[in-house]
C-alpha cells in the first residue's frame, strides 16, 4: 500500500477511458453526473459570492466538467491537468502530476475528483499539500476511500487497482489548510470568506478565527 510514486501514466490509456467512462455497460461515471457536479459547485461559489477567474481540474480525465463550467462560470479559465499521455495528446491537457504541478498563480476553484486513490501514500500526501498551495478559494475533493470500497461502491464498475485509505486519512491532511463545508467542498483557510458556524462541517472554529459573515451575506 505504501508505494511512493504515482501510478504509471501508460495505465491510463484508451482502454481505461473506454471501460470506465465511454461504454455505458461498464462506465462508473456519465457526462450527466459531471454536469450535476459542476452545477452544484458553481451554485455554492455563487452563494459565497466568490468570483472565479481560474479553475484547475487536477486529474481532469475526459474533462467532462469543462463545458458545464463554461456555462456556469463563464468568466473563468479552465486548466485540465493530466497524467495520462493518451488524454494529453487527445485533448491537449496540461501534462503533469498532481503532487508536483506548479503554477505561477493560484486558482479560486480547484477540483480533484477520483484521482488520489491512484497515488501511494507519500505521493498522495504531497498532492494534498500541493492542492493547498494552488488554492485560494474553494476545493472540490473526492477520492475512493476504504469505507467507500467496503460499503458504497459498485465493485463491478469501480477500479480496484488503487490505494484504499480511510476517509480520515484525507480529512486529517485537508484540515491543515482547508475548512470542510460538506458534500466534498472545502474552503481554503485564510481565503477571507466568512462562514457561519453551522455552515462548517465538523469541528467548531476557535474564537480567534471568528469573523462575522453578516457583512457580506445574511
Ligand atoms: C478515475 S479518473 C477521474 C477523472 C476525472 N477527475 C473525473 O472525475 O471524471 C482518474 C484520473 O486521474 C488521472 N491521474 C492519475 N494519477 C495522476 C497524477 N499523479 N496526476 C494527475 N492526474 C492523475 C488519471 O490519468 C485519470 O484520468
Amino acid at each position: 500500500m505504501a508505494a511512493t510514486r504515482p501510478a504509471r501514466a501508460a495505465r491510463f490509456d484508451q482502454d481505461y477511458y473506454r471501460r470506465y467512462y465511454l461504454d455505458p455497460r461498464t462506465a462508473v461515471n456519465s457526462r450527466d453526473d459531471m454536469r450535476r457536479v459542476a452545477r452544484f459547485i458553481a451554485a455554492y461559489l455563487g452563494y459565497l459570492d466568490l468570483p472565479v477567474r481560474r479553475i484547475l481540474d487536477a486529474g481532469c480525465g475526459c474533462g467532462w466538467l469543462r463545458a458545464p463550467f463554461r456555462r456556469h462560470l463563464p468568466s473563468a479559465t479552465y486548466t485540465g491537468l493530466e497524467y495520462s499521455d493518451y488524454l494529453c495528446r487527445r485533448f491537449g491537457w496540461t501534462r503533469g502530476s498532481i503532487d508536483r504541478y506548479a503554477a505561477r498563480y493560484k486558482f479560486q476553484l480547484v477540483i480533484c475528483n477520483g484521482v488520489l486513490q491512484y497515488l501511494g501514500d507519500r505521493a498522495a500526501a504531497r498532492a494534498l499539500a500541493n492542492l493547498a498551495r494552488l488554492s485560494e478559494g474553494v476545493l472540490y475533493f473526492n477520492a475512493l476511500t476504504l469505507e467507500d470500497w467496503r460499503y458504497h461502491a459498485d465493485r463491478a464498475r469501480t477500479d480496484a487497482e488503487v490505494h484504499l485509505r480511510p476517509a480520515l486519512w484525507y480529512r486529517a491532511r485537508l484540515r491543515r489548510s482547508f475548512i470542510e463545508v460538506g458534500a466534498g467542498l472545502w474552503l481554503r483557510s485564510g481565503s477571507g470568506v466568512p462562514l457561519w458556524q453551522l455552515e462548517r462541517a465538523g469541528r467548531p472554529v476557535r474564537p480567534h478565527q471568528a469573523r462575522s459573515p453578516a457583512s457580506t451575506r445574511s
